[in-house]
């Protein structure tokens, strides 16, 4: 039994893709256990360093022998969801429908979800949460309210018409009277998405019946978190957050598998820290270093195009998302954007209103006001992107690295040190770590 789970340690865009995408080459089933297509992996593969951007399916599609399943604790828009079965397949991925399946239990997207978003974000203005627009929120909060409409909903017109007219009911009178947005037409809806549900039926299935087959035969299932522990719902910098869980017990729901069929969790963190949206980020450098960080990081949204914010690496962010998920070893990406730097900073704790706090604060207020203690380290001029083992790192990155495992009490089990697949240093298998 061999279940592995990759969980993002900071806010996202840790470069969870990239590792999915590497670990998915030991991995029989790689599943989506949450979030939507608010979440955005850049794949890059081959001599033509071809880029691929996936939001909804699995990163391990790329790899033929693959089984990508999305889980019951995805929100599905069945527009993006079709358009990237589409495009996967014109690059000629994807060709057997048995390779991707959808859960008939997960909840759907609906164009009245979007409008909200979009909607309340402009009604916030300045106070907003800065959510990619894709209707994520909303469409949670339709799960919740026992409202909400589902894939399987989807071979029943009748039902699903039932379904979206009450949904409606509720939501159009949001969108137009709070919002001053026209409302949803319901004949449309039940007609764009009559057309998915033909799209779709291949695909669909008991995903958490089909995973535990999978763990009970011994296969190896990769569980492919989206987004990070500080947008978790509960766990997170709320309420600068996402809608769904994050950490590592989501699998347990958001897949349909026991919480002990996890055997091995897999942090994946930034050598330094991003974020995209709002909410206070105390490593956060406005400055030449922060420039430099976006510019050599290539730090633009792949879902949104928007640049990120960067700062310094934060171990009090790191160690907390680690004992949140229990993980097992930490995948370090990107730690070839420091090359160049003299000086490095990890936050090591924080100080607010004179007291030392190692641990994120729960208060919106407490964390906006708390300040990081640093450490400085040594940097390194050189040119990571060949090192392919520990010991082809500089002295003062492998110090860095060892740092980072200390600071977190996690060790380190991959780095990565360019987009490539090969350039990375493996240091313990993921599945037997
Ligand atoms: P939502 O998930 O679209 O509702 O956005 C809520 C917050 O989560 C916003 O700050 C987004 O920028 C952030 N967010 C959602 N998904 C991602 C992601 O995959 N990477 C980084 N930030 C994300």
């Amino acid at each position: 039994m061999s279940a592995l789970v990759i969980v993002g340690a900071q806010w996202g865009d840790e470069g969870k893709g990239k590792v999915v995408d590497l670990f998915a080459a030991h991995a029989d089933v790689v599943a989506r256990f949450q979030g939507g297509n608010n979440a955005g992996h850049t794949l890059v593969v081959g001599d033509a360093r071809e880029r691929t951007v996936v939001h909804l399916i699995p990163a391990g599609v790329l790899h033929r022998q693959t089984t990508c399943v999305i889980g019951n604790g995805v929100v599905i828009d069945p527009a993006v969801l079709c358009g990237e079965i589409d495009e996967l397949q014109g690059r000629g991925y994807l060709t057997d429908p048995a390779q991707l399946k959808i859960d008939e239990r997960a909840h759907l997207i609906l164009p009245v979800h979007r409008k909200l978003d979009v909607a309340r974000e402009e009604r916030l203005g300045e106070k907003k949460i800065g959510t990619t627009g894709r209707g994520i929120g909303p469409c949670y909060e339709d799960k919740m309210a026992r409202r909400g409409l589902r894939v399987v909903d989807l071979f029943d017109p009748e039902y699903f018409r039932e379904r979206a007219a009450r949904l409606l009911e509720e939501r159009n009178v949001e969108l137009a009277q709070v919002y001053g947005w026209p409302a949803v037409d319901l004949d449309e809806v039940c007609s764009e998405y009559a057309g998915y549900a033909e799209r779709l039926r291949p695909h669909v299935t008991d995903t958490a019946l089909y995973v535990s087959e999978q763990i009970a035969a011994g296969k190896r299932v990769l569980f492919e978190g989206a987004h990070g522990t500080m947008l978790d719902i509960d766990h997170g910098t709320y309420p600068f957050v996402t809608s769904s869980n994050i950490v590592t017990g989501a699998v347990g729901t958001g897949a349909g598998i026991p919480p002990k069929s996890v055997s091995r969790v897999i942090g994946i963190s930034k050598a330094y820290t991003t974020r995209v949206g709002g909410g206070p980020f105390p490593t956060e450098l406005d400055d030449e270093v922060g420039r430099k960080l976006r510019e050599v990081g290539d730090e633009f949204g792949a879902t949104t195009g928007r640049p990120r914010r960067c700062g310094w690496f934060d171990a009090v962010v790191v160690r907390q998302a680690a004992r949140l998920s229990g993980m097992s070893g930490l995948a370090i990406t990107k730690l070839d954007v420091l090359s160049g730097m003299p000086k490095l900073k990890i936050a090591i704790a924080y100080e607010s209103e004179g007291k030392r706090l190692e641990t994120v604060p729960a208060g919106a207020r407490a964390f906006a006001a708390a300040r990081p203690i640093y450490e400085e380290l040594d940097g390194w001029s050189e040119d990571l992107s060949q090192a392919r083992r520990f010991e082809d790192l500089p002295a003062a990155a492998r110090r860095y690295i060892s740092r980072i495992e200390e600071l977190t009490a996690t060790p380190v089990t991959l780095i990565s040190v360019g987009a490539e697949r090969e350039e990375t240093i493996l240091l313990r298998d993921p599945f037997l770590l």
